[in-house]
Order: C-alpha cells, then sequence, then structure tokens
C-alpha cells in the first residue's frame, strides 16, 4: 500500500490550500477559465482536517460542497487568490497550490457589456501573477507544494516548475491520459522531490491521493521542524 495505514497526525499544522480554477473578467458577464473542478483541492483540505490541521481553503468558483470545520476564502480571479494567499502566508505551515491559476487575463475588463459588433473581437491577453513561484521565493522553512498539469514531457516540464518555482514537492498530472486531471475522480499522479526522487502512484481515487499526499508533506514538515 502507498498510504500508511494509521496516518500521522496534522494536529497544530497550519495548512492553506488553493482550489478551483480562477475566473478573469471580459466584462460584466463574461469571463476566461478552465476545466477544473476544485476536487483535488477540496480532498486534501477535508483529508488534512481530518488529521487534525487548522486548515484554510481558498476557492475559486466551484460546484462542490464546502467542506466544514475549515476556514473557507472564496476568491474569482488570480490577483484575489494572490492577495488571499499572501495575506496568509505568515500564519501558515504547509502551502498547497491545487488550483488551476489562469495564465492571463483581459487587459482591460470592460464596465459595460461588450456588444456585438460588425468586425471581428479581439482580445488582448497579459500575464497573471505566478502565485505559487511568488509563495516559493518566500517560503522560509515553510513546506510548500505545486501542482503541474501536463499533456507531453511531464517529468522534464514538472521537474522545471519544482526548481524553477523554488518548492518542495511537485504532484504531477499527465492530463492526456484518461483517468487523469481536471473533472474526473481519480487521478495518475507522480510526486516529485527536491532529492530527485520521482515515486509514481498509480491511479486512484482523489481522496485516497490527497491522503499520500498529505503523508509525503508530513514527512517534510517533520524535516523542517514545522
Ligand atoms: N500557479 C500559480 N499561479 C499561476 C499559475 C500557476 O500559483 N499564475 C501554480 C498552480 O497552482 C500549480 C503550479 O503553479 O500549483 C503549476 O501550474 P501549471 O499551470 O501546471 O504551470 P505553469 O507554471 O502555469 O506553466 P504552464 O501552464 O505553461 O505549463
Ligand atoms: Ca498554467
Amino acid at each position: 500500500a502507498v498510504a500508511a495505514l494509521t496516518p500521522k497526525s496534522m494536529a497544530g499544522r497550519r495548512v492553506l490550500i488553493t482550489a478551483g480554477p480562477t475566473r478573469e473578467e471580459i466584462d460584466p458577464i463574461r469571463y476566461i477559465s478552465n476545466y477544473s473542478s476544485g476536487k483535488m483541492g477540496y480532498a486534501i483540505a477535508r483529508e488534512a482536517r481530518l488529521r487534525g490541521a487548522q486548515v484554510t481553503l481558498v476557492t475559486g468558483p466551484t460546484a462542490l460542497t464546502l467542506p466544514c470545520g475549515i476556514d473557507v476564502v472564496p476568491v474569482n480571479s488570480a490577483e484575489e487568490m494572490r492577495r488571499a494567499v499572501l495575506e496568509r502566508l505568515e500564519r501558515t505551515d504547509v502551502v498547497i497550490k491545487a488550483a488551476a491559476v489562469a495564465d492571463y487575463r483581459p487587459k482591460v475588463r470592460a464596465a459595460a457589456k461588450v456588444k456585438k459588433g460588425a468586425s471581428e473581437l479581439v482580445l488582448e491577453l497579459e500575464k497573471n501573477p505566478d502565485i505559487l513561484a511568488e509563495v516559493g521565493a518566500m517560503k522560509g522553512d515553510r513546506v510548500v507544494v505545486g501542482f503541474a498539469a501536463e499533456t507531453h514531457d511531464l517529468i522534464a516540464n514538472a521537474t522545471k516548475k519544482l526548481t524553477g518555482k523554488n518548492v518542495d514537492m511537485i504532484v504531477a498530472n499527465d492530463v492526456s491520459q484518461e483517468g487523469a486531471g481536471f473533472n474526473v475522480d481519480t487521478n495518475i499522479a507522480k510526486l516529485l522531490l527536491r532529492d530527485g526522487t520521482v515515486e509514481e502512484l498509480p491511479k486512484m481515487g482523489k481522496d485516497e491521493l490527497a491522503g499520500v499526499i498529505l503523508d509525503r508533506i508530513t514527512t517534510l514538515a517533520e524535516a523542517k521542524g514545522r
């Protein structure tokens, strides 16, 4: 079994999790987003709470039921998510960034509904801040975990994120495989650590995967005295 039979307690640990997509508004009634369901992040939040952690869930819009017993911070845009995370970083031991943050946002948000015209419409997009990279740059002895969704060159791309964003672990998903990634209940993940270890996990439910991720995080936190 990949998961411990009796999971270690996370009592006293302050865990901040981001989940779901972000929405980047075009005008008052339209937005750019992605297919993230939020299931993975919510599963981690529930399991961390069961293990005794003090959990904060910064969540983009999802159709999921909010888990009870945790501090929920609803956000819409990447910029709002960034602010919610950075404001709470000081009081956090573990950061888990399961959210699918929109990489780009419309450069201008129209104050009124954009009306259709006779010609094509061109939307100019600008880059959103990379929240995980910002957190990684000032992580101190916190445990910081990111996700990587890839359709090709999984290990190479995920390794770049692991070192480039200065995080402790990347949960890498090949989203081109059936039963992995967005909007399904299972995942096929590889866990990449800073020492070069790559743990290949079998296809498993997101709830079960949440447990394995938290097992590994607990080990990392113990090593850092967090
Ligand atoms: N992430 C973030 N802020 C962003 C973009 C991504 O915090 N603006 C985080 C995600 O929450 C995830 C990790 O970075 O934990 C990797 O996200 P992913 O989309 O796979 O990688 P990117 O760095 O955005 O690169 P690309 O989409 O081009 O693969
Ligand atoms: Ca991205």
